[in-house]
């Protein structure tokens, strides 16, 4: 894939060369009487891709929000290299490096694939659209969306609207946007929810080619999917942590086996 657009890691934002990419800390949110998150702790490394699982209502979503900086969490902190930005908005967190897939909501539906792109390359507003609108295209930001269609895979579909797109299709663009922005690391949620066998397969080859040098922090309800990518991953349930360690290792563990083999819920 095209690699050159992806700034490198810790990047231009990063504070310290040792600190970890992301670190988390007894976080906690709670809504009403759900304790969504409890006192989940995490430490991804530079380079490092980490893998979260866990069953419905596990609080995978909820996490993934925190440490984007879409909901605030109740206690504890976050860490990116070396910062604490628990207090940042999802804006300044972005502005720091953190790349994250937009929601399928949050695409543009009725512009093209490439405007799509050059949107988020742009920061991805609303504000940014218009202004990309009356500013006319700017040839950099056109140059680089375009290498991010090539890179994963969509070139063929660039002038074509979103709303056209498959769902496969569809988490490529979010991969591409997020991309574009040159993050420094890259969460994503759930990136094979409701995809075909096919399509899952597309997206993961398309994870497994990101640059080594990008962080990558996967939160995936399809255990074999997140197994497959990750240098390590963390399973948590009803809001709690259950194990972290080696993709054989939380494979192995009797809570996860039970969680994803026995009688409990599925997807
Ligand atoms: N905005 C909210 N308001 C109230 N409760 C919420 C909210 N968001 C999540 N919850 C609750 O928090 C718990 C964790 O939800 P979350 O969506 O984080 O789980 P998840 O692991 O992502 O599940 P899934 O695999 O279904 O996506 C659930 O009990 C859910 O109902
Ligand atoms: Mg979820």
């Amino acid at each position: 894939m095209t690699t050159s657009a992806i700034a490198g890691v810790p990047g231009p934002h990063g504070s310290g060369a040792s600190a970890p990419a992301l670190a988390v800390t007894e976080l906690g949110k709670r809504y009403g009487g759900v304790q969504a998150v409890d006192g989940i702790s995490l430490s991804l490394a530079p380079g490092e891709r980490m893998g979260v699982i866990g069953p419905n209502g596990a609080g995978k979503t909820t996490l993934f929000k925190m440490i984007a900086g879409d909901v605030s969490p109740t206690v504890g902190t976050i860490d990116l290299f070396g910062r604490d930005v628990t207090k940042l908005d999802t804006a300044r967190r972005a502005r720091l490096g953190v790349g994250r897939t937009f929601q399928v909501s949050n695409l543009f539906r009725d512009m093209t694939v490439l405007d799509n792109v050059r949107v988020a390359a742009r920061g991805g507003s609303s504000q940014a659209r218009i202004f990309w609108r009356t500013q006319g295209l700017r040839d950099e930001v056109t140059t680089r969306a375009i290498e991010m269609l090539d890179s994963v895979d969509l070139t063929s579909r660039r002038d074509d609207t979103v709303a056209d797109l498959s769902h496969g299709e569809q988490r490529q663009l979010e991969i591409a946007m997020a991309l574009v922005t040159e993050p420094s690391i890259l969460l994503l949620d759930e990136p094979a929810a409701g995809l075909s066998a096919a399509e899952r397969t597309t997206l993961r080859d398309l994870i497994e080619s990101l640059p080594r040098t990008l962080p990558v922090l996967l939160i995936e309800h399809d255990m074999s999917l997140a197994l497959g990518l990750t240098d390590r991953v963390m399973c948590m349930e009803n809001g709690r942590h259950v194990v972290t360690g080696t993709p054989d290792e939380v494979r192995d563990h009797p809570t996860v086996k039970e969680i994803y083999l026995g009688r409990r819920d599925k997807k």
